[in-house]
């Protein structure tokens, strides 16, 4: 029986900017998916989620398309699938898997890139593609793409396939340059999440794309064709020519142009476990998602509130938002009198949603289990 495993991720700063060529600075967590498989002699895939308790199955001869599958985990093993045989040109090895998750689905903390990197990982060894991870997270991208129908970056499958150990991952969406910054020893990380699952995050994160690419082009017109992503906007150059730009575009452009500026700023202020620069810059990535950018909402406002009033070095939402999780730095040694507070604080609060909290160690991506 071959086993894989996949980590969820955290994003400690660089939100929304993946699909902007920008950066992000997301940490692969030890809530993860495994994957337990046993190949066949034919190509069918017959999958069993112990999560979810569902069972379903599609035949690599014939993937179907994905309107024809039952929206949910099949989509993304058929995805997966579907674009390791394209790019490869070849039938992949049927199989019976059984999979099964510690990673809260619907929290924002990238389960579906989990589920796509398990099973790309696993084909990978299974029909030997010898593909690396970063090929393999960019084809897991496409099974988004097309089986998912959600227009993301890169960043979730990069955080599930690249990360190591003990650090954060700071991944460069243009050029796919990878840099792994240590996280500091005696700083937990903290997923608090809000309880409330994601709503409208599909649609709404498909219209930000749009509105992204909207000021683009009002900036080409004003710069030139040199500007193809709101990468290529420094902040001194926002400052000028945003004004001229419409609403709600111009918003959006400010956050992700400001947001790029705050994950350099960060990287520094992380090597040097600068703990009052850490708080100021994730404070100010999540007050520009919730005014310029719009997607967090009331329970994640008050998660960071109370994760901030428990002691945090910094916290913010993750993820795509309107629902889901935070993330918080806290000093290890403080940890369970965190836990208490921010809890206490959140559920005064917010009455009707159920929150949870865990302490979360750095892990490495996506891999081989040894053999069981
Ligand atoms: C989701 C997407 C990512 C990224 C974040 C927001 O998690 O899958 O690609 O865009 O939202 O930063």
């Amino acid at each position: 029986m071959l086993c894989v495993r996949a980590p969820g991720r955290v994003n400690l700063i660089g939100e929304h900017t993946d699909y902007n060529d920008g950066y992000v600075l997301p940490v692969a967590i030890s809530l993860e998916t495994r994957v337990y498989a046993r190949p066949r002699e034919d190509t069918r895939c017959i999958l069993y989620s112990d999560t979810l308790d569902e069972q379903a199955e599609f035949d690599l001869g014939a993937i179907p398309e994905p309107a024809d599958l039952p929206s949910g985990f099949v989509r993304y093993v058929a995805g997966v699938a579907w674009a390791l045989q394209r790019y490869t040109g070849r039938t992949l090895t049927g199989i019976e898997a059984t999979i099964t998750s510690r990673l809260p689905l619907g929290a924002g903390l990238s389960s579906s890139a989990a589920l796509e990197a398990a099973f790309a990982v696993l084909w990978n060894r299974l029909d030997d593609l010898e593909l690396n991870q970063g090929m393999l997270a960019i084809l897991c991208l496409e099974a988004e793409h097309v089986y998912a129908g959600v227009q993301c970056g890169l960043m979730d499958q990069a955080a599930s396939l690249l990360s190591e150990v003990g650090h954060a991952l700071f991944f460069d969406t243009r050029t796919m340059a990878t840099q792994r910054i240590p996280l500091p020893s005696d700083w937990a990380i903290v997923v608090a999440d809000t309880g409330k699952p994601r709503a409208l995050a599909e649609s709404e994160y498909n219209t930000r794309r749009a509105q992204c690419g909207a000021a683009v082009q009002a900036l080409q017109k004003l710069l030139g064709e040199e500007v193809r992503a709101l990468r290529d906007i420094s902040p001194e150059q926002a400052a000028l020519y945003l004004p001229l730009v419409e609403e709600p575009a111009r918003r959006r452009a400010r956050h992700v142009i400001g947001e790029n500026a705050r994950v350099l700023e960060f990287l520094n202020a992380l090597r040097h476990a600068d703990a009052a620069r850490v708080r100021r810059l994730m404070l100010a990535s999540h007050a520009s998602l919730r005014d310029d950018y719009e997607v967090s909402c009331a329970e994640l406002d008050v998660m960071v509130e109370a994760c901030m009033h428990a002691g945090a070095i910094g916290a913010r939402m993750t993820g795509a938002g309107f629902g889901g999780a935070c993330i918080a730095l806290v000093e290890r040694a403080q940890r369970e009198r965190f836990l208490t507070l921010a809890e206490q604080h959140y559920r005064a609060r917010v009455p009707h949603y159920e929150p949870r909290f865990w302490v979360c160690e750095a892990v490495g991506g996506a891999s081989m289990c040894p053999e069981v």
